[in-house]
């Protein structure tokens, strides 16, 4: 087989926010092509640069680079109305026809309806206190659909039957809800609305993804496919049944573009120094534990300011430590703003993603956050010497006991200002190295702030 020309893929290794917006925004300067290939707008990638903030949702984070093209591929479920959203809210700043010429959408990707949502948030309800606290975008039963057999793809909108099919698939939907209380009026306007978006979309290329991607490679084009949530949210290989519906892993790459395992190259693997879960589920390494979970579940972010205005980064309780920790990191819910439980960086969980992905080179994100601590926590095993027990609690199906955690000093409170690796604390370096020698994977580059410009090269 001759050398092909190859995809490169960005992941996150933990529960999603990693900072994937950041990076990908970062790299695309040296690609041609940024393809997300699962997810819908449960994501949320926040991108920083010139004092602006931006959240995509459903737009691939390359989007503004002129001259790139963005694909949303088949393995993605796409609700018109928030798409029409964001493309909308980005024209206020890039002309729409600009827009329309750097995003193409594949004619297989799956299409949230309204009912969807309904059905996701009667879903959770009726879990009571065994929800998974979705972000109720309607995920989960858009994605039930697909594997069903029965839902829309964004090749039907051109179809004259679309009005027909959509009506079809709400009325099934409406069986299932019937016994809910369904506010009629707001659904028929929704629906309405659907039908409006879907056709904004139709002022956007469908492509049919793998034939067009293929044509890409072979044309020499450099592509990035950008993951969404993180490798523990994956609907195989996460903390069932507290994932997402989609494989945020590697599989995910070419189910959901179309391409072959051959035509993977690098597999950029995104973590935080520390670890973030939003929503429900295992959380090893929670700071405050039990405590902690409960408290995000059930407060917002004003009660949290109210209760807690202070607290101290150093805390000798785990609990105040996490709620600083989220304070300095900003750890609030990019598409909900929800609390966003915090916790040490998980080494037998990173380890596992690192396997499970091929990932071939690392990337951290937020090390600037840890900086002011006194002493920075990474676990090392979940039940000690244990070897079944601790990949059990690492895949969430046991509750660790007995971990044992290396304790590392402290870096000062300047690093966003480094630009070097050299200038870089030595406790941090030290970090850092740790971390490599234990995944055997090299940390290629060091994010040190929210912005573009804030990065080290390693
Ligand atoms: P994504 O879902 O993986 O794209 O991540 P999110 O955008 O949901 O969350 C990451 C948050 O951290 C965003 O607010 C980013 O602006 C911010 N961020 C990304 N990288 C860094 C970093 O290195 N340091 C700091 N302090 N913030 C970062
Ligand atoms: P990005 O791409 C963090 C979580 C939800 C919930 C579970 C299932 O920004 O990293 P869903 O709505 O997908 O059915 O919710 O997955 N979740 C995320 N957590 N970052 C995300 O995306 C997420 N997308 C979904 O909180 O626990
Ligand atoms: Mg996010």
């Amino acid at each position: 087989m001759k050398q092909e020309n190859k995809i490169n893929v960005l992941l996150g290794l933990q529960w999603g926010d990693e900072g994937k917006g950041k990076i990908i925004d970062y790299l695309t300067k040296n690609y041609d092509i940024i393809a997300r290939f699962q997810g819908g707008p449960n994501a949320g990638h926040t991108i920083e640069f010139e004092g602006k903030k931006y959240i995509l949702h459903l737009i691939p984070s390359g989007i503004f680079h002129p001259d790139k093209i963005n694909l949303m591929g088949n393995g993605m479920v796409i609700c018109p109305i928030a798409f029409q959203k964001e493309v909308e809210e980005l024209a206020q700043d890039i002309p729409l026809e600009e827009l329309k010429k750097r995003i193409v959408i594949s004619n297989r990707a799956n299409l949230i309806m309204p009912t969807h949502r309904l059905l996701d948030c009667i879903n959770e309800k009726s879990k009571g206190d065994k929800k998974i606290g979705t972000t109720g975008k309607g995920i989960g039963p858009a994605y039930s659909d697909h594997t069903s057999r029965i839902g829309l793809v964004v090749g039907d909108i051109d179809n004259n039957d679309f009005a027909i099919k959509s009506s079809a698939l709400n009325k099934k939907h409406l069986e299932i809800l019937k016994d809910h209380d369904v506010d009629m009026d707001a659904l028929t306007k929704e629906n309405y609305q659907f039908l409006t978006a879907a056709k904004f979309m139709q002022e956007f290329e469908f492509v049919n993804g793998p034939y067009w991607i293929d044509k890409q490679l072979n044309t020499g084009k450099k592509i990035l496919a950008e993951g969404a949530q993180g490798t523990f949210l994956d609907i195989d290989h996460g903390n069932y049944p507290f994932v997402t519906s989609s494989n945020t892993t590697i599989g995910g790459v070419c189910t959901g573009l179309g391409v072959s395992a051959h035509r993977i190259g690098k597999v950029y693997g995104l973590f935080k120094a520390y670890c973030t879960r939003v929503g429900a589920g295992p959380f090893p390494t929670e700071l405050g534990g039990e405590e902690s979970d409960e408290w995000c579940a059930t407060k917002k972010v004003e009660d949290e300011n109210t209760q807690y205005p202070d607290p101290d980064i150093n805390s000798s309780d785990p609990f105040i430590q996490g709620i600083a920790l989220r304070r300095k990191g900003s750890e609030f819910g990019a598409t909900t703003g929800r609390l966003r439980r915090t916790g040490w960086l998980d080494l037998p969980a990173l380890k596992y993603a690192c396997m499970i992905n091929g990932v071939t080179d690392l990337i951290i994100s937020k090390a600037d956050v840890l900086s002011g601590l006194k002493t920075v926590r990474i676990y090392e095993t979940h039940i000690e010497g244990d070897e079944y027990a601790n990949e059990q609690a690492v895949m969430g199906n046991q509750k660790p006991n007995h971990p044992v955690f290396r304790i590392f000093g402290g870096w000062e409170n300047n690093l966003r200002k480094k630009k070097r690796y050299i200038d870089l604390p030595l406790n941090l370096t030290k970090y850092l190295e740790y971390i490599q020698r234990e995944t055997e994977r090299p940390i290629v580059l060091i994010s040190t702030g929210p912005d573009r410009s804030e990065m080290i090269f390693h």
